[in-house]
């Protein structure tokens, strides 16, 4: 048993309308896929523009990614300044920083004018080091972030409850409730003409002048415009596959005393990453937010990497008990800028995040919406899907392309051929068994449950995550529960049932 309840806090502490399943043929004028920060936000935008959209969310909105985030909005954006300076120029990253900071603000103002109550606090952000060996590449980000555009110092002093060697320090940065923000922005939407379908996967897209979706229920969405604003995009995902790669964090959750509250963010990407925030929690308290230990979704160990991130809490900071612990996923990119926009006619595209997904996702809505109103946000070209970097991306993109090999000849070895009963229960495998490959779950009353171990997105196989009890595909972060059905694509479709495996 991991110390904690296994649930995201920004989920546990709110509260969703329940919102309608899309049930007959609709015909319109934007359709946006997603109800996460991307497609919540565009289609709040759109809306306000007088361009009613409608959202298809395959489950409940603002319950994917976005639920399960850390809900800091900041523009010091770790170790980005500097290279992207280097790479594509001083004007690129003054755009970068503009872009990030209009975000942040943006956000601040949406809550104020809409009255939404989530909890806006600001406070600095810091980046920061533990090894003096890397002071020097830290000035030189905090250079990097000034000249920006962004009111950064470097500093050696932190309010943290531990030495650090340096960081880059931001005022003025915001952290909130995510979830809070985004369903109030839900509701607004819907108030000004958008509409909300939950329960509704889109599961085809045929491209056309009116573009035609069709759900998993059988109902056909006409639409002029389409929006795709799921983690890894559901379709067109040729154009994306080797620049994204999936990635998860732990974050883990314990009450401090208010006076033990170093008051501002904190960001490093030494110790496999380790995010600091705290929120509001009661009386003379506050709830402390750390994430960390990224690691490649697939890659098991969920356990060990809770344990080394209480353990590590504990050492650095005066906690109660744990009382959630959950993982965030995100999508890093090879040339370290989201992909929003236009990929095809009436096609646009929100991926990419790399672990800054509030700003990303907020700074998405503006830019997508601006796209199809006709008011174009200055940085259109830099975060265009369609944009190549040929000598940035080589390299990530090779080296993403070799991993994904590695991971086809990786899953010939690992599948084992361990006879079914000796799995455990609450634990799974993935087995040969009569020529074929099975994901087999045995549940907690000792009843196996099975499943083709084959990812329905494109073939890889999937492992079997201990701690939270799901299975993964490390190849681009699909995620399925226990009985196959789909918690996170790019796959539209469940694990199907092998009936070669039945009856091991
Ligand atoms: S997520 Fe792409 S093959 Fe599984």
């Amino acid at each position: 048993m991991l110390e904690g309840s296994a649930q995201s806090y920004w989920m546990a502490s709110s509260k969703s309308p329940e919102y309608p399943t899309l049930t007959e043929d609709v015909d319109v004028d934007v359709a946006v896929i997603g109800g996460g920060i991307a497609g919540i936000s565009t289609a709040w935008e759109l809306t306000r523009a007088g361009r009613p959209a409608i959202v298809l969310e395959a489950d409940r909105i603002v319950s994917g990614v976005t639920g399960f985030t850390t809900g800091r909005l900041s523009a010091l954006h770790p170790w980005v300044f500097a290279p992207l300076r280097d790479s594509l120029g001083a004007e690129a990253a003054r755009l970068y920083a503009r872009s990030q900071q209009e975000a942040v603000e943006h956000a601040v103002q949406i809550a104020d004018k809409l009255g939404i109550q989530c909890d806006v606090e600001r406070r600095p952000s810091y980046l920061y080091v533990e090894p003096v060996e890397r002071t020097g590449d830290l000035k030189a980000e905090a250079a990097a972030v000034r000249e920006a555009g962004l009111a950064a110092s470097f500093v050696t002093e932190t309010p943290l409850p531990y030495d650090v060697a340096g960081a880059v320090k931001l005022d003025e940065q915001v952290q909130f409730h995510p979830r809070h923000y985004l369903l109030g922005l839900a509701e607004d939407l819907v108030r000004g003409g958008g509409r909300i379908y939950e329960q509704t996967r889109v599961v085809d897209l045929v491209q056309g002048r009116r573009h035609r979706l069709t759900t998993d229920a059988g109902v056909t969405v006409h639409a002029r415009e389409v929006v795709i604003a799921t983690l890894f995009p559901v379709f067109g995902r040729a154009l994306l596959d080797f620049r994204l790669v999936p990635l998860r964090e732990l974050v883990i959750a314990a009450p401090i005393a208010e006076e033990d509250d170093p008051g501002a963010m904190f960001i490093t990407r030494e110790d496999n990453t380790r995010s600091v925030r705290t929120a509001p929690y009661g009386e003379g308290q506050r709830l402390l937010l750390i994430t960390g230990e990224s690691f490649e979704p697939g890659s098991g160990e969920t356990t060990e990497r809770h344990r080394t991130l209480v353990e590590w809490t504990r050492r650095h900071f005066k906690i109660g008990d744990v009382h959630y612990w959950w993982a965030a996923q995100d999508l890093d990119t090879t040339d370290k800028l989201p992909y929003v926009g236009r990929v095809d006619d009436n096609l646009y595209v929100a991926t990419g995040y790399a672990r800054s997904g509030m700003s990303h996702g907020i700074m998405s809505g503006r830019l997508l919406a601006g796209l199809l109103t006709g008011e174009e946000q200055p940085w259109t070209d830099l975060y265009a899907p369609r944009r190549k970097h040929p000598i940035r991306e080589a390299g990530p993109v090779l080296k993403v392309g070799l991993s994904h090999l590695r991971r086809r000849i990786a899953d010939q070895v690992r599948v084992t051929r361990m006879p079914v009963a000796e799995l455990k229960p609450g634990t799974g495998a993935v087995v040969r068994m009569r020529g074929r490959v099975c994901a087999i779950y045995r549940d907690d009353h000792g009843t196996p449950h099975v499943l083709s171990a084959r990812c329905p997105h494109s073939g890889c196989l999937v492992t079997f995550n201990d701690a939270e009890r799901v299975w993964e595909c490390p190849c681009h972060g699909c995620r399925f529960a226990a009985d196959g059905s789909v918690l996170q694509g790019p796959a539209t479709a469940p694990l199907s049932p092998e009936y070669e495996c039945m009856n091991p």
